[in-house]
C-alpha cells in the first residue's frame, strides 16, 4: 500500500474520532466521516440507515455521487447487497454483473464500477450501512475494507453518543424506539426547498412518522435512451409506505402536477402517492393552530350535518354490531380525550356486553417548537391480554390513530380494533383499518357533539360543519344556529 495512501486513511481516522467525540451537531458529524472517507479513497461514498422496521436503507448523507443516483429510490435491505442482514462486509467487484446490485443499471449509468458495503453496527446492532463507490474496477484491499470498517464505527459512535445524548435531555421516559426514531431524523442531511415542506416534515416528526426527503426521481418520459421528463414527489413514509407531494405552488401549476401524477401512477401502479394541496395543508395545520388559516377565527355552524337523533340512531347500531361481533367477550373501551366523550358515553350505554372503559390524552402539535406527541395521561387499566376496541370521535389524516395503535400494540392486547363516529378520508395519510365507522365526512372542519374548534363549541348537540370567517358571505349563512 502506497504510503500515501496510508497517510490519507490516518488522517481521515484521526479527524473523524474527534468528531465523533465531539458536540458537533449529528448530521455535520456524519457529513464530516463520509466527506472523509471518500477523499481518503477517491471515491463516492454514502451512509445509509436502516428504518425503524429494519426494512428499508434510507439515504442519510454522501458524498461524489449524482443527485439522480442518490434519488434512485428507497433500498431495500435484503435486496441491496446484503451487508446490512449478514453484518459483513460486501465487495462487488463488478456492478453490471452481480445480481446482489438492486438497481444495476443506475449504478452503470452513473459510472460506478465496483462497490463496497461495510455495515454500520452499535454493538451487535446492524443500523446501517457505508458505500463505497468507485469508478474504476476495484478489489478492494484488505486495507481498504478495514479502513471504512474503521469509519463505519466511528459513524456508529457518533449515532450512539447522539442518542446518548438525547436520552440524557429527554425530562420525560420516553422508550427507545421514539429515540431512535428521532436520531435517524437528526441523521439526514436535509436542505428543503420550501418551508412548508419543512413545516410538514416537523409534522410528521411529532407524530414520530419516519419519512425522507426526495428519496426518489421517477421517469416519466422518455425519447429512445434520453430521459425527458422526471419527477421528484418531495417525501416518501417508509412506515406507511407512502410519497407525499405538497403543492402550495400557483393553481394554475397544480393543473400540471397533477398530469404528472396521473402519468406516474399509469407507470408505477405499484407506487402509492398521495398530493396534498396548499389548501389541505393550511386546514391541517390550523385544526392544531398554526399555519395562515388559524389566524381567522371560526365564525359560525354553517350546516348541521348530523341531528342528534341520527348520531342517536348511528350510534345504537354501532352499539349492537360491536355487542354482537364482541359477544361472549368483555372488551376494553378505549377513548382519546377530549373529543370523544360524548360518542363514548353513547356508544357504550347502548352496549349489551359487559365493557370496561378507560382514557388517555395526548399531547397535540403545536408548530415548529413541539417535538413529539406525548402521552401526557396513559391508561389506567391494564392492555395485555385484552380485547381493545380504540374509540374515536374523527380520524383524519389518522396520524393521531397510527401513533396510538402502534403505542397500544406494544402492551400486548389480544386484539385491536377501531370505532370511529366519523371518517374523513380525504386527507388520509395513514393507511389504517377503521372496523366501526358512524359516517364518512366530507373534507370540512365539523364541530359539535364533543368535537370542538379551540375548545369551542364542544356542547352542541349536533354534529355541524365549521364556517372560517374569510369564505363567509351573507349569502351563504343560514339562519343562526340554535
Ligand atoms: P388526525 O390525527 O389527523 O387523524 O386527527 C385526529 C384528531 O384531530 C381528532 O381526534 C380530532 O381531535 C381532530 N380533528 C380532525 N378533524 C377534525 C374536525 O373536523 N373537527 C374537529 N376536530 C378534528
Ligand atoms: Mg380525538
Amino acid at each position: 500500500m502506497a504510503v500515501s495512501k496510508e497517510k490519507a486513511y490516518y488522517k481521515a481516522v484521526r479527524r473523524a474520532a474527534a468528531i465523533a467525540n465531539s458536540d458537533t451537531a449529528l448530521k455535520d458529524a456524519l457529513n464530516a466521516i463520509v466527506r472523509g472517507i471518500a477523499r481518503a479513497m477517491k471515491a463516492g461514498v454514502s451512509l445509509m440507515l436502516l428504518d425503524s422496521a429494519r426494512k428499508k436503507l434510507i439515504h442519510s448523507t454522501s458524498w461524489g455521487l449524482s443527485q439522480s443516483y442518490i434519488r434512485k429510490g428507497v433500498l431495500d435491505a435484503d435486496k441491496s447487497l446484503a451487508e446490512v442482514v449478514t453484518g459483513e462486509p460486501v465487495i462487488i467487484t463488478d456492478v453490471s454483473q452481480d445480481s446482489r446490485v438492486q438497481y444495476p443499471e443506475m449504478a452503470t449509468k452513473a459510472g460506478i464500477a465496483s462497490m463496497l458495503g461495510i455495515p454500520v453496527l452499535i454493538g451487535n446492532e446492524v443500523v446501517g450501512s457505508v458505500r463505497v463507490y468507485t469508478r474504476e474496477h476495484s478489489e478492494f484491499s484488505n486495507q481498504d475494507v478495514n479502513f471504512v470498517t474503521t469509519m463505519a464505527n466511528l459513524t456508529a459512535v457518533a449515532l450512539h453518543t447522539s442518542e446518548l445524548r438525547q436520552i440524557k435531555a429527554s425530562q420525560q421516559d420516553r422508550d427507545q424506539v421514539e429515540t431512535k426514531t428521532a436520531t435517524l431524523q437528526q441523521a439526514r442531511a436535509v436542505t428543503f426547498a420550501h418551508p412548508s415542506e419543512e413545516e410538514f416534515a416537523h409534522l410528521l416528526d411529532f407524530y414520530q412518522i419516519e419519512w425522507v426527503y426526495e428519496p426518489q426521481s421517477f421517469t416519466l418520459n422518455w425519447e429512445g435512451d434520453r430521459v425527458t421528463e422526471m419527477f421528484t414527489p418531495d417525501f416518501y413514509l417508509p412506515g406507511l409506505n407512502l410519497y407525499v407531494e405538497l403543492t402550495t405552488l400557483k393553481q394554475s401549476l397544480v393543473t400540471e402536477k397533477n398530469r404528472k401524477l396521473r402519468r406516474l401512477r399509469q407507470l408505477y401502479p405499484e407506487v402509492n402517492i398521495t398530493l396534498l394541496y396548499k389548501r389541505d395543508f393550511e386546514r391541517l395545520l390550523a385544526k392544531y393552530g398554526c399555519g395562515p388559516l388559524a389566524q381567522l377565527r371560526g365564525h359560525g355552524v354553517s350546516q348541521v350535518l348530523y341531528s342528534s337523533a341520527e348520531i342517536q340512531k348511528r350510534a345504537r347500531e354501532l352499539a349492537e354490531q360491536i355487542s354482537k361481533d364482541y359477544a361472549e367477550r368483555h372488551p376494553l373501551m378505549v377513548g382519546v380525550l377530549r373529543g370523544v366523550f360524548c360518542f363514548m358515553a353513547d356508544l357504550i350505554r347502548q352496549m349489551t356486553i359487559p365493557v370496561d372503559v378507560d382514557f388517555m390524552a395526548i399531547s397535540y402539535y403545536g408548530g415548529k417548537d413541539s417535538s413529539v406527541v406525548k402521552i401526557v395521561k396513559d391508561l389506567d387499566l391494564s392492555v395485555a391480554g385484552r380485547d381493545v376496541m380504540m374509540v374515536e370521535d374523527i380520524v383524519d389524516t389518522g396520524m393521531t390513530l397510527n401513533y396510538i395503535l402502534n403505542h397500544l400494540k406494544a402492551k400486548g392486547p389480544s386484539s385491536l380494533a377501531v370505532c370511529t363516529l366519523l371518517d374523513k378520508p380525504v386527507r388520509r395519510l395513514a393507511d389504517i383499518h377503521l372496523n366501526y365507522v358512524g359516517f364518512k365526512v366530507p373534507d370540512k372542519f365539523v364541530v359539535g357533539y364533543g368535537l370542538d374548534y379551540r375548545e369551542e363549541y364542544r356542547n352542541l348537540p349536533f354534529i355541524g360543519v365549521l364556517e372560517p370567517e374569510e369564505t363567509k358571505t351573507k349569502s351563504e349563512l343560514p339562519p343562526v344556529a340554535a
